[in-house]
């Protein structure tokens, strides 16, 4: 790799890591461990979390029935015509403050379809935060369209803005970052990424700011897609929570991974996003043993939504696990977790 200048470095430097650019595309580097070999992420005052949309799709059995008339989970999601009138999608504003009261700001996901995002975020004022800069950067868990797809809302407010991917992107979903539209399955993005994109490699931890990690784990996904990316907060006085799109590596691992990996990861206080267990189908056996082994971390706070599925959610309620309720506000399926337009504080 060329040897960078300081001033080539400084352009692409971001407070609490390290970059290494290759033109417009850069490398978020790695965190390095303790002697220990856990890694020590820092500590944040609080994360304030609104979902600004969660669902999956607008219908779940449509969804299903599209992907399985395509083939199933082997498709490739750019080439099937998927059913636009129900995309929807998955975007999380994230409100984080440093134990010195400085807040950052950022979104977890684009959703699934530019104008069912743009409804969103002016319902939110997404837009005007987008528009003032002062939503830092984009996060991209993963290449599913309900969580990329999107991404043309966030553009038409800031199309410099910073965006962080997983580094194993399809080539797809790179074309679609660059402005591409796909005919068949309504997949739209007319204008181009114009700012960094910073891609996160699979199984290292990066360090965004005090107490703030992302994570990537490269892990094979259904309909063409590899590698999702989450993140982690250590927040003072109360521990580690972890923030997903899809939650596809499991909610088992990714809280084992914590436990693992950071320093304090003993003490986890909680979840929020989709954590994928009962989406496709009710509960079975595997199911429940997935749910019952959440009880193994002791979480204070479960905001789960998205592709948990809402059997899932019933069976953690009664189990007595802190579930975070919602309003059902805007669409979401049901109050009995966190939906579109509710928020959530850990801290
Ligand atoms: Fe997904
Ligand atoms: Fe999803």
């Amino acid at each position: 790799m060329k040897e960078l200048s300081r001033r080539d470095f400084l352009k692409n430097a971001i407070i609490g890591g390290a970059v290494l650019g290759l033109g417009n595309i850069v490398i978020h580097a790695p965190m390095n461990a303790l002697a220990s070999g856990k890694f020590d992420m820092g500590l944040c005052k609080s994360v304030r979390i609104k979902c600004i949309c969660e669902l999956p799709c607008i219908d779940a059995d449509l969804n299903s029935k599209t992907i399985n008339d395509a083939g199933g989970g082997e498709v490739n999601q750019w080439t099937i015509p998927w059913v636009r009138e129900n995309a929807a999608g998955n975007c999380t504003l994230i409100d984080m403050e440093t134990l010195e009261g400085i807040r950052h700001k950022f979104l977890l996901d684009a959703g699934g379809d530019g104008p069912y995002m743009d409804k969103c975020f002016k319902r939110e004022g997404i837009d005007n935060m987008l528009k003032s800069g002062e939503i830092e950067f984009l996060f991209i868990t993963h290449e599913h369209p309900d969580h990329l797809w999107g991404l043309e809302a966030v553009l038409k407010y800031n199309p410099a803005i910073r965006i962080f991917i997983p580094d194993t992107f399809y080539s797809e979903g790179m074309c679609f970052l660059e402005g591409a539209q796909y005919i068949k399955p309504s997949a739209v993005n007319l204008i181009p990424h114009r700012g960094e994109l910073l891609k996160l490699s699979g199984g290292q931890i990066h360090k965004l700011y005090e107490g703030c990690a992302a994570v990537d784990l490269d892990v094979p996904l259904p309909v063409r897609a590899r590698g999702e990316a989450l993140l982690y907060f250590n927040i003072k006085d109360k521990g580690i929570i972890y923030v997903t799109g899809c939650g596809h590596p499991g909610v088992l691992t990714l809280a084992e991974f914590a436990r693992k990996n950071f320093a304090g990861g003993e003490n986890l206080y909680g979840i929020y996003g989709g954590l994928h267990i009962s989406f496709f189908g009710g509960m079975d056996a595997e199911k429940e043993k997935l749910v019952r082994g959440m009880a193994d971390y002791h979480f204070k706070k479960i905001a789960c939504n998205h592709c948990t599925g809402v059997e899932a959610v019933k069976r953690m309620i009664e189990l007595e696990y802190p579930i975070v309720r919602g309003t059902a506000r805007y669409g979401s399926w049901t109050d009995l977790y966190v939906g579109n337009g509710d928020e959530v504080v850990f801290g």
